[in-house]
């Protein structure tokens, strides 16, 4: 593996790559990294001739400052972890590398960023936007690996290709969960011993919600997750949604066409997760 801190130095390698007639299969990451970023890695390799790793916390897409600050970094766990398989350069630049200048650009993602962590996270996927055009610029990959923990952020990566007429494949991966159900993030690891035993509850939830929308409304099924939520002392419920997997608007209705996803955010103490599971009807 090649770690490189600079644009320059990145194309000048994938350069000599793409000349080789080489595929190049890309994961933009922010650190921290475990089992789910390793399963995108995983399958970018298993894709690709060249798998490009980029490791930056990008200040944009926080619009909580304290959550920016708390962010954990663990570069030298990272490297071991990104040894253990196989990442041909990792990308590691500082801020100053990605935003020489301030980024001003205004994405419009319409009603997709009007929903769930677009509307709880102002600006997010605005910043998610910058970072992500601006590294797929200099990666310039023919695949690029995300996360379904992530949904939104997946559909809003799929619009920004459209709106930016790029002709990357994007490709979603499956969750990562720990031996309890608990999703992987790196945010976990800023989890308190009470709060981490809590917090695979909420997979839990969402497996029971998609067992009553068999026999529920999505409205009851929705006050369900909200009434379980709220017993748990330490948790405290952002949203829950049912959502149709394409528009990401709310359903109204278990007729409706189209696959249905139940997407929640929770307060975990100071630590905010999320997670999500497909309801097959
Ligand atoms: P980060 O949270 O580091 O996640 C990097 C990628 O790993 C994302 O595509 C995310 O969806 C995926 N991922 C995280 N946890 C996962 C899990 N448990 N199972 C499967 N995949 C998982 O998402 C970001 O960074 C940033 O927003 C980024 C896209 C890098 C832009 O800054």
């Amino acid at each position: 593996m090649e770690l490189f801190k600079t644009k320059k130095e990145l194309e000048f390698a994938l350069d000599r790559e793409r000349n080789a007639g080489h595929s190049v299969g890309f994961v933009p990451t922010m650190g921290a990294l475990h089992e789910g970023h390793l399963s995108l890695v995983a399958r970018a390799g298993a894709e690709n001739d060249t798998v490009v790793v980029s490791i930056f916390v990008n200040p944009n897409q926080f619009n909580d400052p304290n959550d920016l600050k708390h962010y954990p970094r663990t570069l030298e766990s990272d490297l071991a972890l990104l040894g253990s398989l196989r990442c041909d350069y990792l990308f590691f630049p500082d801020v100053t590398e990605i935003y020489p200048e301030p980024d001003t650009r205004k994405f419009d993602f319409g009603a997709l960023e009007r929903v769930m962590e677009g509307r709880f996270r102002p600006g997010h996927f605005n910043g998610v936007a910058q970072v992500v055009s601006r590294l797929f610029d200099i990666v310039r990959p023919d695949k690029a690996y995300f996360g379904q923990k992530d949904f939104q952020q997946c559909s809003i990566i799929k619009k920004m290709c459209i709106l930016l007429k790029s002709p990357i494949v994007i490709v979603p991966c499956d969750i990562v969960r720990e031996r309890d159900g608990l999703a992987m993030s790196s945010r976990n690891s800023l989890l308190t011993a009470a709060h981490k035993a809590v917090a695979p509850q909420i997979y839990r939830i969402l497996q029971e919600a998609q067992q009553e929308s068999v026999f529920s409304t999505p409205e009851e099924v929705k006050m369900g997750v909200y009434d379980k939520i709220g017993k748990i002392a330490l948790l405290r419920l952002e949203y829950f949604e049912i959502v149709d997997e394409l528009t990401l608007q709310p359903i109204a209705s278990w007729e409706q066409e189209g696959t249905k996803v139940g997407c929640i955010a929770v307060y975990a103490g100071q630590v905010r997760l999320i997670d999500n599971l497909v309801f097959d009807k």
